[in-house]
């Protein structure tokens, strides 16, 4: 089977809606017909300063949400990044193939310093690392949202600048962005994308938060003043992200709802998100609560999922450490 990679930063005590339609459900729909490793990126959340005991509850957090979400542990592997040991070390072989103008031009390090906030080296190397914990299990896709693509570019590239040098060692992994929920966007401001650091409370829909307020929070969407539904990302931002919700939460094609909603209101689409999304966070919620019950039984999960990657990834880390010259450790 071809093989498949994603990661999400245990950054948050909630996944947002975005995090969920944008990457886990494609997640969950690919385990079926790939070798699929999916793991929680905690070396990259150590670039925010936070405190230790709030990241070890995210990450087995953020572990039981893919998990709540229909990852299935025995199908796919589900891993703790810093587990893998080989991340660090080929991220180290990576960062001396990587020019420190292409790291600057990077715009997630770029928004970041703009806003005033002094970055650590970690927020600088952040793409070299993620290039790592991609490359080392040689994927031929990469499922994720938009926000991601100039990541991916930068690993595509450092892959090919590799093998240039060193010989094929590295598949060249492809991105894998769904057309129309690669981009949810903030309720209050559809033109920004839902984002747990931007988005303001109003705007952002946390999977983990109460039913009833998320309800509430879909329910006063900013749209716009026409009378409308129709899916038109430019012109009515905000309806369209609408319409995307509804057609990933209820497996609907959007051109369908576009009839079922023809000759009716705003508010008959935002009472049907409304209720679409709190049919899927209820279950969630309880799986959740089900899994944090029992760490334990979590951690073991999460040392199976280590087992098989560490497999994967050693076999690469030794190709890589050859391909340049490194000596065998004997
Ligand atoms: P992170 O943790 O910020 O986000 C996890 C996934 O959610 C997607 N996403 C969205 N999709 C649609 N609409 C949105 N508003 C939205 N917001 C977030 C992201 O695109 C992502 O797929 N750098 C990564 C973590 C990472 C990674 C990797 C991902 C580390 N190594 C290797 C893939 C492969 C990040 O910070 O994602």
């Amino acid at each position: 089977k071809p093989r498949i990679l994603s990661g999400m930063q245990p950054t948050s005590d909630s996944l947002h809606l975005g995090n969920y339609l944008g990457a886990l459900v494609n997640w969950r729909t690919l385990q079926a017909d790939f070798d699929a490793y999916f793991f929680v990126a905690d070396l990259h959340s150590l670039t925010v300063a936070t405190d230790p005991e709030v990241i070890r509850r995210r990450t087995r957090l953020t572990a039981a949400q893919f998990i709540a979400a229909g990852i299935d542990p025995e199908r796919s592997a589900v891993f703790c990044q810093s587990h893998i040991r080989e991340t660090t070390e080929v991220a180290w072989v990576l960062g001396c193939q990587a020019a420190v103008g292409e790291m600057n031009r990077m715009t997630q390090f770029k928004d970041k310093t703009s806003k005033g906030q002094s970055a650590n080296v970690g927020l600088f190397t952040y793409p070299v690392l993620m290039a790592s914990d991609i490359l080392l299990y040689n994927p031929q896709y990469v499922p994720v949202g938009d926000d991601q693509r100039q990541h991916l570019e930068i690993t595509r590239d450092l892959a090919l600048r590799f093998n240039a040098r060193f010989g094929e060692v590295f598949e060249v992994p492809e991105g894998y962005i769904p057309k129309e929920s690669a981009r949810i966007m903030d309720l209050q401001d559809p033109t920004s994308k839902m984002s747990k650091s931007s988005s303001s409370p109003k705007g952002l829909l946390d999977i983990m938060d109460d039913p009833a307020r998320l309800a509430k929070k879909v329910r006063s969407a900013v749209t716009d003043t026409e009378a409308e539904i129709r899916y038109d990302v430019e012109r009515k931002p905000g309806v369209s992200n609408l319409l995307v919700m509804a057609s990933v939460l209820g497996d609907t094609p959007i051109a369908t709802l576009e009839q079922q909603y023809s000759g009716r209101g705003y508010g008959d689409l935002k009472k049907d998100v409304a209720e679409l999304v709190v049919e899927t966070v209820t279950p969630f919620r309880q799986r959740i609560d089900e899994l944090l019950d029992d760490p334990a039984e979590l951690d073991g999960i999460l040392a199976r999922g280590a087992e098989r990657a560490g497999e994967v990834a050693l076999a690469t880390r030794d190709a890589v450490f050859d391909a340049v010259g490194l000596l065998p450790a004997g």
